[in-house]
């Protein structure tokens, strides 16, 4: 009796690990999940309504067909998944977010219209790779993990939000369509990242610790952003590497939010970036935020922020390299930035003495 109990309870357990879901519509999902291996085909998710996938550990999740979301004016998520230890295989397949129904220039939060977030979000970790997100209504993915997380090889496609539309007043219809916000708790590595004609950051670091940005490709849109970073945030540890930002407003940007108290930015180091094409700013460290270049906080710690290997920089006539803007004592250490090479664009605005090494190579 025993015995017989005990094979059955074993089996139990077996069959849990073992079954496969199959996902084709979104009522297969919550039979789907209790398996660790989860196969979803094409379909589309019913307008106003998440994708969730809530997975165990362990699970492996394989897209093998392109998902569509339907139109609704609403908060969304479109997507979200958590689970610790999972394997995402986008195989190059698309999420189309059919952002065109919601773009009106206005962005997420004085928008005339509802966006619904794409967001991968929660307490997951392990790897996610090879997904193509198509159109993003606004903002696409946050991410919070708590243990290890890789994200490799997505790529973010809203060049068709850079045309006007009827609401957008002859602006690109697309705003705030961030790539990426991370607020994470444990290692985050993002690599082959492509992020083509985005209307915000490519990614912006709220706060988190070692976070690694190597090999991305940013075009259009705000660059590679720290902050904003406001009152109780800290980032520390953050490596920013080969990664090409080709046009849009910045390269790389530090903002702090001028009012901002008890937070701290520190052990940034830049290496081997390219910038080229943008209109705003090379570099821009700025406490002054939202404004640009205006009165600076100074609640906000900011320390080693280093230059190494060649970072360098091709910016159009009239365009700021490097404008660096810091309060009163809040910005502090020496930061060496003999890796930074800048050829063109108009005078640097730095106000910080505690630069080294940086030369410019007009
Ligand atoms: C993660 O999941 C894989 C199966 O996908 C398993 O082999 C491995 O042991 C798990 N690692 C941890 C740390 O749980
Ligand atoms: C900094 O981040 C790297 C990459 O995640 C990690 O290997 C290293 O241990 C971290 N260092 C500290 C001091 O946290
Ligand atoms: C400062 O921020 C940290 C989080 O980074 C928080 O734990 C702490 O309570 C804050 N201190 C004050 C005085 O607000």
């Amino acid at each position: 009796m025993l015995t017989k109990t005990l094979v059955f309870a074993l089996l139990s357990v077996e069959s849990a690990w073992a079954c496969t879901g199959t996902i084709s519509a979104l009522t297969d999902v919550a039979a789907a999940v209790a398996c660790t291996i989860v196969n979803v085909n094409s379909f589309t998710v019913p307008a106003g309504q998440s994708f969730t996938l809530n997975l165990l550990a362990g699970t492996t999740v394989n897209i093998l067909g392109d998902i569509t979301f339907g139109e609704k004016q609403w908060g969304g998520p479109l997507f979200s998944i958590t689970g610790s230890n999972v394997t995402f295989n986008g195989n190059g397949h698309t999420f189309n977010g059919n952002g065109q129904f919601y773009w009106d220039g206005k962005g997420s939060s004085s928008g005339a219209t509802t966006k619904p977030r794409v967001s991968y979000q929660g307490q997951t970790s392990g790897t996610f790779s090879n997904l193509v997100v198509l159109n993003s209504p606004a903002q696409v993915f946050s991410v919070d993990n708590a243990a290890p997380l890789t994200i490799s090889g997505v790529t973010i496609d809203d060049s068709l939000g850079d045309q006007a539309n009827s609401l957008s007043a002859g602006k690109p219809a697309g705003a705030n369509t961030d790539g990426f916000d991370v607020g994470n708790q444990a290692p985050l590595t993002v690599t082959g990242w492509c992020h083509r004609q985005n209307q915000d950051d490519c990614i912006a670091i709220n706060s988190g610790t070692s976070i690694t940005f190597t090999g991305n490709h940013c075009s259009g849109g705000h660059g590679i952003s720290i902050g904003s970073i406001d009152t109780g945030d800290v980032v520390s540890n953050v490596t920013i590497s080969n990664n090409i930002v080709s046009s849009g407003a910045n390269g790389l940007r530090i903002k702090t939010i001028a009012t901002a108290t008890n937070a701290s930015v520190s052990d940034v180091t830049y290496s081997g970036n390219t910038v080229s094409g943008v209109t705003g700013f090379g570099l821009l460290i700025d406490q002054s935020y939202p404004s640009t270049l205006g009165t600076p906080g100074s609640g906000v710690i900011i320390s080693g922020i280093n230059f190494v290997g060649t970072n360098a920089f091709t910016i159009p006539a009239g365009v700021t390299p490097v404008a660096v803007n810091c309060g009163s004592g809040s910005c502090q250490g020496t930061w060496n930035w003999a890796g930074l090479k800048v050829s063109g664009g108009s005078a640097d605005e730095i106000n910080y003495a505690g630069i080294t090494g940086f030369s410019e190579s007009d």
